[in-house]
Parts: structure tokens; sequence; C-alpha cells
């Protein structure tokens, strides 16, 4: 059998003031389509995995927030009472599907990404999905990189192995910007699209190996998993578990993984700056959301508002202008990445944002 398990418990903080610790990005409709990302995300999984095999994994903040959003059973929702990152969700999903199937095959997916073209998505996964049927190994997918972006995982491969799956030599998570300039001027990297396949079986041995604390204090719940009893453990113990992300945890560790170069478009959505990639620009190349903009003389900018103000902007160029009801944020676009530390700044200064 197939499964899935779609990763929603993130605060998506870089996407602040939008984003919000009552309601992330993954729970709004970013680009305009009319469907929340996370709704996006779990229709794409649906032509892979039958919809009750979807595992949707999230802190228990935003238990309402699925239910209002995706048609799930509760049975399908694994609630989170601390954000220990990706890590600790994943194993814990891992135990529950190899309980119902040991020979099950799983996808993990981040519910906020942008992909073009779904087609190319469902054959590039059905292949991962062959490859871990077959044998023991984390299948990643991997986007030609077109800047030194230091917020992604770096595949290193070997770009001449025959066929879609390709063997990595090494995973570097979020590395410097000084290495991630190395990487893309030795060519053969690849931008982690956050994308993973593996055999259930398989995984449980790498987290055993790998994160053998962790394994440890679930393995104990396993008997419990799947049960009334499980919501229970999970209270007791999930807190315990280390503040840690499958990239760092598992990925930077283990020796068989490798990778298919992504034949669909693909934007992780990470940032204001990916937003305005992926979004039309108006007639001077700014992007408005939402927002009632005059714009004289400038150019390269995102404007978002949720306020009724008329926006007028004079001479700016390449920033991120957000209104919201409680903040009125502008940063240069190059900045991007600092607004996850400019949001825990303002929680210091004036409480809870
Ligand atoms: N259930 C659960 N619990 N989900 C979480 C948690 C958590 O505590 N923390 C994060 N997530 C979810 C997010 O909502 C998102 O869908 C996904 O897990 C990835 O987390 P991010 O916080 O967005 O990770 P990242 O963007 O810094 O890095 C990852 O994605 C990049 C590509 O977008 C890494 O995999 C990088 O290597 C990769 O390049
Ligand atoms: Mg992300």
């Amino acid at each position: 059998d197939n499964y899935a398990v779609l990763m929603a418990g993130g605060v998506g903080s870089r996407f602040w003031p939008v984003s919000t610790t009552q309601k992330p990005k993954q729970f709004r409709d970013l680009l305009g389509t009319g469907e929340t990302l996370i709704q996006t995300t779990f229709r794409r999984l649906t032509a892979l995995v039958p919809a009750e095999n979807i595992l949707i994994l999230t802190n228990e903040k935003y238990e309402i927030l699925v239910h209002d959003q995706l048609n799930v059973e509760p049975g399908q929702v694994v609630l989170e009472p601390a954000m220990r990152n990706t890590a600790p969700a994943v194993l814990l999903a891992a135990l529950k599907i190899y309980k119902k199937n040991k020979n099950a095959v799983m996808i993990m997916a981040p519910s906020d990404h942008w992909i073009e073209n779904e087609t190319a998505f469902t054959n590039d996964i059905n292949a991962a999905f062959e490859a871990c049927r077959r044998d023991d190994r984390i299948v990643t997918l991997g986007v030609l990189p077109s800047f030194p972006n230091t917020g992604y995982g770096y595949i290193q491969y070997d770009k001449n192995g025959s066929g879609k799956v390709k063997n990595v030599n090494e995973f570097t998570e979020k590395p410097t910007i000084e290495v991630a300039r190395r990487f893309l001027k030795e060519g053969n990297y690849l931008w982690n699209a956050g994308i993973f396949i593996w055999n259930v079986d398989f995984i449980l041995r790498s987290f055993s190996r790998n994160l053998p604390e962790l394994y440890d204090l679930f393995d104990k719940g396993r008997e419990k998993l799947n049960t009334v009893e499980e919501f229970d453990f999970i209270g007791k113990h999930y807190s315990s578990a280390p503040d840690i992300s499958i990239d760092y945890g598992i990925l930077e560790k283990e020796k068989n993984i490798f990778v298919i170069p992504a034949s669909f478009d693909w934007n992780d959505l990470g940032t204001w700056g990916s937003l305005f990639d992926q979004c039309d620009k108006d007639g001077q190349e700014n992007v408005v959301l939402n927002a009632r903009v005059l714009a004289q003389a400038s150019e390269g900018n995102i404007i978002s508002s949720n306020s009724n103000k008329v926006v007028v902007i004079d001479g700016l160029h390449r920033y991120i202008v957000v209104d919201e009801k409680d903040v009125l944020l502008i940063v240069p676009k190059e900045k991007e990445q600092e607004i996850k530390q400019i949001r825990e700044m303002v929680q210091k200064k004036f409480g809870e944002n």
C-alpha cells in the first residue's frame, strides 16, 4: 500500500505577519487560487495515495483549521502537543503506518509548496515509490538551483547514473552562503525539495540508527498507536522529543540516499521573495496582493494588505510591504531571510503577534 504524510505543523515565520502562530501560511490562500496551500497539497496527493491513507501531522493548535479545510477522519490527523520540528512527527507517523502495513511505502510532503505540472509530479513520485518498494533507501526530489539560497538543503549527486533515480553522495542542510556559492559553481548539486519517499520498514531502522534516543522514546508506545490510548501516550511523551528536522536528523547522516531530479516546476513559497517570483507582476513589475496601491517610480516590490488602506509608494524598489491588522512591515527583499528573527524581536518587545 501507498501512504502519505502531510507535514503541516510549521509556523512559516518568514512569512510573518501574514503567516502567524494562530494561522500559518499552509492554511492560507497565498496565491489567490481559491484553495489554501494545504488543500492544494492534499488534492495533489490523492492522485498517488487513497485519500484515507493520507495522514495529516500538525500542532494541536491547528485541529480546527485542518478539519475546516480538509475532508478527513479524526483518525487521519495526528496532533502534536509541542513544536519539535519534522523528525519526531515523521517517526510517529511511520510507526503508525508500520502497524497497519509492514510493507507500506510512504511519501512525506510539505504542505506549503507550489508545483506547476501535476502529471510530471505524479510520474516522478510513482517512480520513487517503485524504487522504494524494491530497495531500502530514501528517495529525495531535487530541483535545479538558480542562486545560492541558504534556506535549502543541497544534494550532491551523480549526474551520470542511468535512469530517473540517481545516486547521492552527500546531503547538506542549509549551508552558509560561502558554501552555497561553491556548490552552485561545482554544478553537481540540486536543491532538496523537501519531499521524501521510503518504505516504512527501512525508515524505522534508519531512525533507530541515527536518532536512537528519539526512536526509543516513541518505540515504547508502539502498542498504543492507532488505539484509544494513542492520544494519551502522545500527550505524555511527545514533548520529551528533541527539536530536530528530518534533514539534520536523518538525511545528513544516512548513506542510502537517492534523488530524482524533478521534472516539474517547483517553488518552496518559503519567503516573500519566492511568492514575488511566483506571482503575476503589474505594469511596473510590482506584485500586489489584495491591496489598493498607487505606485510611482517603484519597481520590484511585493505589497500585501489586509486592511482597507490605500497604499502609496514612490521611489521604492525591491521592498516587502505588508499591512496587517496589528503590524505594518516594510523590509527590503534582500533581507527576507531575516523576517524570522524580526518577528522574534517584535514578540520580545511587544508581546505575541
Ligand atoms: N507536523 C509538523 N510538525 N510539521 C512541521 C513542523 C512540526 O513541528 N515543523 C515544520 N513542519 C512542516 C512545515 O509546515 C512544512 O510543510 C514542512 O514541515 C517543512 O518545514 P519547514 O520549516 O518549511 O522547512 P524548511 O523550509 O526550513 O526546510 C525544508 O524544506 C526545504 C524546501 O522547502 C528542508 O527539507 C530543506 O532541506 C528543503 O530544501
Ligand atoms: Mg519551508
